[in-house]
């Protein structure tokens, strides 16, 4: 079979941050017909992934036990559901011998469910016979063994080599920018502790991502961990969140219950024109073009690569208060006629004659552009690399 390699971020909707541990098959069935019945598959959401809290340990002989209970048909079974709707199945792994759930929730009795000393075994099970399409390799396990990071996840990469599948989407899981050597290695790694649904949260994740535009390439992704965008942010700050979100680049994986989705955030969730800021292939993600250090930033990515002359801005308002922000055709290294649209009011705005573009941004909010000149000021590849 010739497998596509994936250039963009992936889309799709987990487990974690609505449910926890709490997950079952019935569960991850519902929110999977919800993913399509909203609408939502239809805008790239494709991924459905299972995170942790399925399993049971092992069975006496090693093989891998699953939790049957939560999953009492198997897991190919939900594997099969969620291809049988057109979209790819998600899973969720270890590199030591304990998950993060399992560890928390050690009292109540269930440990296990990593990787360690399992590797090949657990990995052919996952994504050659339940048919996974792509894996998220946690650490806490890892952290409580004292591994070594870049061997484990090394490994884990091999064992997920040898199932003879090409179109895994690999995701390491690690509460900071785990190094160079993650960035062939997998498809998207966290750079972050755990999102919540708070705008401190949302803060602190940006700012750790503000200088890593370096790492990411066509399908190697700084992954800012899971949406909490319908889950008690205000309307302004989901916007804000999301448009981070698309413009650095990020992963795009729901959080929220889906079957409870509201016409607000479903807005938010399907804006198109915000989304393919996200999925340009071209593997750059925006970097900070001006920063007040009291919470005015402004942000722009290159779209259609890195001499084009085309620029995705977000102006972004982490204050307490509506402000004024600019962005100068020259911070943006353009020239020649402009043209400037607005991506949450889906309208082009009128600037002839201007240098710059000037807007009232709310409090916690973005205005979202995206600018195209007659030129592109940049000559050269190495100029663009340093620009801003
Ligand atoms: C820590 C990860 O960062 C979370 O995304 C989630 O997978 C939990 N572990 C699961 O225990």
């Amino acid at each position: 079979a010739s497998a596509q390699k994936i250039k963009s971020p992936i889309m799709g909707w987990a487990s974690w941050n609505n449910y926890r541990v709490n997950i079952s098959e019935n569960i991850i069935k519902k929110q999977t017909d919800a993913l399509v019945s909203s609408g939502l598959a239809a805008f790239g959401y494709k991924y459905v992934n299972i995170d942790d809290g399925y399993f049971n340990n092992r069975y006496a002989d090693g093989r891998f036990r699953l939790d049957s209970i939560k999953f009492p048909n198997g897991m190919k079974v939900v594997a099969d559901y969620i291809h049988s709707k057109g979209l790819k199945a998600g899973f969720y792994s270890e590199a030591g011998a304990n998950t993060c759930g399992s560890i928390w929730d050690a009292q109540k009795g269930g440990v296990g469910g990593g990787l360690f000393g399992h590797d090949q075994q657990d990995v052919d099970l996952f994504l050659k016979s339940w048919g996974f399409d792509y894996l998220k390799v946690d650490f806490c396990g890892g952290l409580e063994q004292k591994l070594d990071e870049k061997e484990r996840y090394t490994a884990i990469g091999n064992a997920i080599k040898r199932t003879g599948r090409t179109d895994i989407n690999y995701n390491v899981c690690r509460w900071q920018f785990p190094g160079t050597w993650v960035t062939s290695l997998a498809n998207s790694w966290r750079i972050s502790g755990d999102i919540n649904p708070s705008w401190k949260s949302i803060l602190s994740i940006i700012d750790k991502n503000t200088f890593l535009a370096q790492y990411a390439s066509q399908g190697h992704y700084n992954d800012m961990d899971m949406l909490e965008v319908g889950r008690g942010l205000s309307y302004e700050e989901d916007q804000s969140h999301f448009s981070m979100w698309c413009i650095l680049s990020s992963p795009l994986i729901l959080g929220n219950d889906l079957t409870k989705l509201s016409e607000q955030t479903k807005n938010i969730l399907t804006n198109a024109e915000v989304i393919a800021v996200n999925q340009d292939t071209t593997g750059l993600q925006a970097k900070l073009v001006s920063d007040n250090h009291a919470g005015l930033q402004v942000w722009a990515k290159h779209l259609d690569g890195k001499l084009s002359n085309k620029r995705a801005v977000v102006l972004f308002n982490a204050s307490e208060k509506a402000e004024k922000m600019s962005i100068s055709w020259k911070q943006l290294h353009l020239k020649g006629k402009i043209s400037v649209r607005d991506l949450w009011k889906h309208e082009d705005l009128i600037v002839q004659g201007d240098t710059s573009f000037t807007a009232t941004v709310p409090a916690h909010g973005v205005v979202m552009l995206k600018v195209i000149g007659t030129t592109n000021v940049l000559q050269s590849i190495f100029e663009a690399e340093y620009a801003y």
